[in-house]
């Protein structure tokens, strides 16, 4: 388990290897923004990587179609977290996460 710390709600989740950032989210009871219902299409889900970056999964090539399409800059710090695999610490920030009612 890896443990990924999102801002600015000031959450902790524990993301298994082989599980997104997203699918974390949700098993602990949060919403993570999405339109695509984390299909990798909408962009929506898209946060910033404040630090750890060097323990993000490499990115699929859907959503480097998708960040491209969204004209979202493949600089590594941008990644859609319906499709973020982490193999460390990881602070994302992303507005919008919240307690699932
Ligand atoms: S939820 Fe739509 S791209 Fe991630």
């Amino acid at each position: 388990m890896s443990i990924v710390s999102v801002q600015p709600l000031g959450i902790e989740l524990e993301v298994a290897p082989d599980q997104t950032v997203m699918a974390a989210a949700v098993a602990a009871g949060y919403g993570w923004p999405t339109v695509c219902e984390a299909n990798a299409s909408c962009g929506t889900c898209v946060s910033i990587v404040e630090e750890g970056a060097e323990n993000c999964g490499p990115m699929p090539a859907d959503e480097e179609e998708t960040l491209t399409r969204t004209l979202v800059p493949l600089d590594g710090q941008r990644r859609l977290a319906c499709r973020l695999t982490v193999t460390g610490p990881v602070t994302l920030k992303k507005r919008g996460v919240h307690k699932a009612e």
